[in-house]
């Protein structure tokens, strides 16, 4: 199990890198044609001729669409000190000056998955608390009733730890009632009880401090018969405006059949579950 894990994690840092690179382009003329860009999956940019999503379908892991904006509350004190450029608007205010990139390899959009920035467990967990209510009325938006009780279900990681496969983003799991006695059990998990739901919340930090909450990824384990390819979960990616960009077996569902790909990856006995890296877990 474990060599399978590492290749995949090695392996689909590479695309996400790319794909970053590709809203790179997009993202600055994205954003105010994303508001209004309700079911068309992840593509933002499609009537201007780019497509972020490209043939691989969309990469949710790094979704222009629906991107929030930064949070107008929270920011990573140390970094936006450090950084003389923090204060100022825009993407990239000095690339016209020697040494000073705030963007660096990050483009300028929220929605870049961004190699993630080092924080120190108190800075991920300070950003946390400040942002944890822009979370949830984020997520609300969705209308989705997972994406509005989550919050309450038990959480599973100790603190926000950097999720590679969802986007370098930062990122808490979370079991359902129903899920929490399976779940708790990883790697020994055998089968997920039926009706058990798992959620993982994120949010990104720019290297300027900068904070902004991510998508929302749901699993919910339906019955026998559901979908024989995903396992008989479902899968569900919501963004930060509340758009869903697609449910498995439902509206966009061939949005989040990467999901799919990637979590039926697992070993047969883990029901598609990765779990998460044995120092994030909460005891
Ligand atoms: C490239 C691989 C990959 C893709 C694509 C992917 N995931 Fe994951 N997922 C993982 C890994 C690895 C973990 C556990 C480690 C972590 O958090 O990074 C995980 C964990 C999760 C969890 C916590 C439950 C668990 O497995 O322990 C949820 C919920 C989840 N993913 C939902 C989604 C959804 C929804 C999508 C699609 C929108 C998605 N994932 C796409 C690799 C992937």
């Amino acid at each position: 199990m474990k060599p399978m894990k590492s290749r995949l994690l090695t392996t689909t840092v590479i695309p996400l890198a790319i794909a970053a690179g590709f809203t790179l382009v997009t993202v600055v003329a994205a954003p105010k044609a994303v508001a209004g860009h309700h079911q068309k999956g992840c593509n933002p940019c499609a009537a201007r001729g780019c497509n972020p999503c490209g043939a691989r379908g969309c990469n949710p892991c790094n979704p222009c669409a629906g991107a929030a904006s930064y949070s107008s509350k929270c920011v990573v004190p140390r970094l936006a000190s450090a950084n003389p450029c923090a204060a100022k608007r825009g993407c990239n205010p000095c690339a016209a000056k020697r040494g000073c990139n705030p963007c660096g390899a990050n483009p300028c959009g929220p929605c870049g998955a961004a190699p993630a920035v080092k924080l120190t467990k108190g800075e991920t967990i300070a950003v946390y608390k400040c942002l944890q209510g822009e979370m949830k009325a984020a997520y609300s938006k969705s209308g989705n009733l997972w994406a509005k009780w989550y919050a309450h279900w038990k959480k599973f990681s100790n603190q926000p730890y950097v999720s590679a496969t969802h986007g370098g983003r930062f990122v808490h799991n979370y079991a359902s009632k129903k899920a929490s006695g399976q779940y708790a059990k990883f790697e020994k998990v055998g089968k997920m009880t039926r009706g058990g739901v798992l959620a993982k919340e994120s949010f990104s930090v720019t290297p300027q401090g900068k904070v902004s909450v991510g998508p929302l990824f749901l699993m919910e384990k339906m019955k026998t018969g559901f979908n024989k390819a995903s396992g008989d979960w479902c899968y569900t990616l919501i963004m930060p405006n509340g758009q869903t960009v697609g449910t498995t077996n439902g509206k966009g569902s061939k949005n989040v059949k990467f999901c799919i790909d990637c979590h039926a990856a697992v070993a047969d006995n883990q029901d598609a579950m990765f779990f998460l890296p044995a120092k994030f877990r909460a005891k």
